[in-house]
């Protein structure tokens, strides 16, 4: 069962891109499921820092093939992009990175229309990327969507385009009142790009289960994060994919039965971008702090993080729905200086108290977060590579949150290098 799978556990932004680099070097294959280009997976080596939107985080390492899945939404100028300054930095790409022919393509129509859709929403906008995820995967389920597969049959592209963007139209005009869509230029646009992707499109699915039965081993690696989930998420706050466990399955086309391991990775505090319900954010100083010293500006579009303690009542929430093996603590350096830390273990809602995750976006806007409380540290850990040198109130604060959702942590990240992580999976932080 050699797939491990790396999912965000919170709302995204949890620091996947530097633990899915690290567990690189162990694996054969790292393939992205779902989401697109609203995702950015921020990678140091060295004094180089690099942001992936598309590509999977393992295309530094030599030895390891990507690939792009079935599941994910791309956006065909983000994408050769990617490659272009993948390439310029010295790495080959044609060879080591495959995109599925069942992947859907991101359009111009699909920016447009959720440009128009987020200002119509008049106070009730999601704060999306504005990448076009969202009316991308509706016209997938919708079964209107252009596949990679479209773009090498010219007709059929034609086709496909010409009644859509016909659809689309209709829309913008007659509903939003927006300008409308060329398609003789979209279709220009997406014929020259059929001839740059055509080295890298293949049947992922395929390829990636003969090299499971091939004893291969694969890094799975979502984007966003479990309460961003259409299903499992703070809805409608949420992306319009699957990065929970099983978007693994339909967004690769691997059986579950094949997967070993799914590390959650956790940031020692909570962050969110866009909107929606966050019971633990700090709008004062603690919080401030937390933004500026972690840096919490987002990696695709610059928006300032809202920024909040540590909520295990989600957490335990989110390990439950993708059964967590291990987890993964990123970002502890950051509390570095605070003298008191909080975490959430409960909220309070009409008097009562619960540690149940609401589902209702309209409850979570009104619970009241029951907090315990730590002593801070003051020290600089951010070159401490053992459990046991760091100070005795980090290891108080990581025991209890292993404690308090059953799971063993398996690595501490302590800065945004690789070797700036304390891996032990016998770290035996785990509750009974
Ligand atoms: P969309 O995915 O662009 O449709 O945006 C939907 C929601 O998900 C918004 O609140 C975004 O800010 C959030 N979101 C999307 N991608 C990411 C990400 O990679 N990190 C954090 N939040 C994200």
């Amino acid at each position: 069962m050699p797939v491990s799978v790396v999912i965000g556990s919170q709302w995204g932004d949890e620091g996947k891109g530097k633990i899915v680099d690290l567990l690189s070097q162990e694996v054969d294959i790292v393939a992205r499921y779902q989401g697109g280009a609203n995702a950015g997976h921020t990678i140091c080596w060295g004094d180089q820092t690099f942001v992936l939107h598309l590509v999977p985080s393992g295309i530094f390492h030599e030895g390891v093939t990507c690939v792009i899945g079935n599941g994910v939404v791309i956006d065909p100028v983000a994408v050769m992009e990617e490659i272009r300054m993948i390439r310029e930095l010295g790495y080959e790409v044609e060879g080591r990175l495959f995109i599925s022919h069942n992947a859907h393509l991101i359009m111009p129509y699909h920016k447009r229309i959720e440009q128009v859709r987020e200002q119509a929403r008049d106070g009730g906008a999601i704060g999306t990327t504005g990448r076009g995820i969202g009316p991308a995967y509706v016209d997938k389920f919708a079964r209107t969507g252009i596949r990679v597969v479209d773009l090498l049959d010219r007709d059929v592209l034609r086709t496909k385009l010409t009644r859509a963007i016909e659809e689309k139209n209709t829309l913008l005009r007659g509903v939003y009142g927006a300008e409308e869509l060329d398609v003789d230029a979209i279709i220009e646009e997406y014929v020259e790009f059929d001839k740059r992707i055509d080295p890298y499109v293949t049947d992922t699915t395929e390829y990636l289960c003969q090299a499971l039965r091939a004893g291969k081993h694969v890094l799975a690696e979502g984007a966003q994060g479990s309460l961003l989930d259409v299903d499992f998420g703070t809805y409608p706050y949420v992306t319009s994919s699957h990065p929970t466990v099983g978007g693994c399955c339909t967004g690769l086309g691997v059986p579950p039965t094949e997967i070993e391991r799914v590390i959650g990775i956790v940031k020692a505090y909570c962050t969110r971008v866009g909107n929606g319900p966050f019971p633990t954010e700090l709008e004062d100083a603690t919080g401030e702090q937390l933004r500026n010293v972690g840096h919490e500006y987002g990696a695709t579009t610059g928006r300032p993080r809202r920024c909040g303690w540590l909520d295990l009542v989600a957490l335990r929430y989110t390990s439950m729905v993708n059964g967590f093996t291990d987890l993964a603590i990123t970002k502890l350096d950051v509390l570095s200086g605070l003298d008191e830390l909080k975490v959430c273990t409960r909220y309070r809602y009409d008097g009562k108290e619960t540690t149940r995750f609401p589902s209702e976006v309209q409850t979570l806007e009104r619970v009241e977060p029951v907090y315990e409380s730590f002593p801070g540290w003051q020290e600089d850990i951010t070159e401490v590579r053992r459990f046991e040198d760091l100070p005795a109130n980090a290891q108080r604060y990581l025991r209890f949150i292993a404690e308090q959702v059953g799971v063993e942590i398996s690595m501490i990240s302590t800065g945004p290098k690789r070797s700036q992580t304390i891996v032990d999976r016998g770290l035996a932080l785990a509750a009974d």
